[in-house]
């Protein structure tokens, strides 16, 4: 019997690095087909390096699924009556400038209906007749250049996602092929520290609670680190990759970085911990700025709860004919939000 085949490209535009991986759907197998990254260099090179990524592995589709992120979007959880989502559609266009700090027409809106907790909505409960929505508010124009940046380069957008969203969807993905049963109305919470900032996504099972964005990451380490030295930016990231005979003073000269957005991070969780009234249980970790070796163990110090680094691609099978598969699992943990955007081949 043929099986059906298709394919889908994850691609994560970072702002120090872009990434892509390629899922292909055969039969009931989701298949790791391509993946790529490249640093990018400056502002202006950006598409250079997203072109760069495309012609470093055999792809075989061009339909990209890409993602935003950063200031000009919104994400908000509201409680509403329970109405069709034809109704809803409708509704949140009126709704939305109680709730975003932008004008409406400057915004491109999208919103969706969250499923309920099996728990009968003690956590996050819309109470009564109500349901719980989550509104996104992206601005136009941030979309528009975003749009205009994949279609330059001769890709066609399928979706646009945000960057916390794609986080939440590669650990549900990674959730769903696991053969360890985890119970999922437990609390956890997704941290992915990147360059420029770091985002927190917190989820039961594959409904998310709560997001947010901090602006700290992986450069800002590296800028204390190049400070302390007296080195130009590529030599401080050099050495935070490979500390050599500075490893400990290094270490001194991150941790307070570490530190500060550690305690951003706590924020977050104290904020969900008293509104919902349910402990985050355990912290997963990924994002380049996660790759430092002591990263996980002062987080966990930091936060007096179990946090790991985790995989994205740990359960999913890897063509290794189109794939380098050392570089991919060396890389792993910089590819969660592009894996989270390539999953959505299994909504298609
Ligand atoms: N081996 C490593 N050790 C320590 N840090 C690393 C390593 N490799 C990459 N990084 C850091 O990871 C960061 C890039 O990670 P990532 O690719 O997740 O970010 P990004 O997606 O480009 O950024 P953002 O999400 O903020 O837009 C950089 O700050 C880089 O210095
Ligand atoms: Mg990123």
């Amino acid at each position: 019997m043929l099986k059906k085949i298709k394919s889908l490209i994850g691609l994560d535009i970072g702002s120090s690095c872009v990434k892509a991986v390629e899922l292909t759907q055969v039969g009931s197998d989701l298949v790791i087909t391509g993946y790529g990254q490249s640093e990018i260099l400056s502002e202006k090179s950006k598409a250079d390096a997203i072109l760069d990524v495309l012609h470093s592995s055999s792809f075989r589709t061009r339909r990209v699924v890409t993602a935003v992120s950063g200031k000009s979007v919104i994400v908000r959880y509201l409680t509403m009556m329970q109405m069709s989502p034809e109704d809803l559609q409708n509704a949140i266009k009126f709704e939305a400038d109680k709730y975003i700090p932008f004008d409406v027409d400057e915004v491109v809106l999208d919103c969706q209906r969250l499923e309920e907790p099996a728990d009968g909505g003690r956590t996050g409960s819309a109470g009564g007749e109500g349901m719980r929505v989550l509104l996104v508010a992206v601005k136009r124009a941030l979309v528009d250049d975003h749009v205009g940046l994949i279609q330059g380069i001769g890709l066609t957008p399928d979706v646009i996602d945000v960057d916390t969203f794609a986080l939440g969807n590669a650990f549900a993905l990674r959730s769903s092929l696991s053969a360890t049963v985890e119970r999922d109305d437990r609390a956890v919470a997704l941290v992915d520290i990147g360059a420029n900032k770091t985002n927190v996504n917190i989820l039961r099972g594959a409904t998310s609670y709560f997001t947010r964005e901090i602006y700290l990451g992986g450069d800002d380490l590296t800028s204390a680190i190049a400070k302390r030295f007296s080195v130009e930016a590529h030599q401080a990231e050099q050495m935070k990759r490979d500390p050599g005979e500075n490893g400990e003073e290094i270490r001194q000269v991150v941790m307070p970085v570490i530190e500060d957005l550690a305690n951003e991070v706590h924020l977050s969780f104290d904020y969900f911990e008293n509104q919902f009234d349910r402990e985050v249980e355990e912290v997963y970790l990924s994002g380049g700025g996660s790759r430092l070796p002591f990263v996980e163990e002062s987080l966990e110090r930091i936060f007096e709860k179990r946090a790991r680094n985790w995989d994205p691609t740990e359960n999913l099978k890897i063509n290794s004919d189109s794939v380098d598969v050392g570089s991919l699992k060396a890389n792993a943990a910089q590819l969660a939000v592009a894996v989270g955007l390539a999953a959505r081949i299994r909504k298609d």
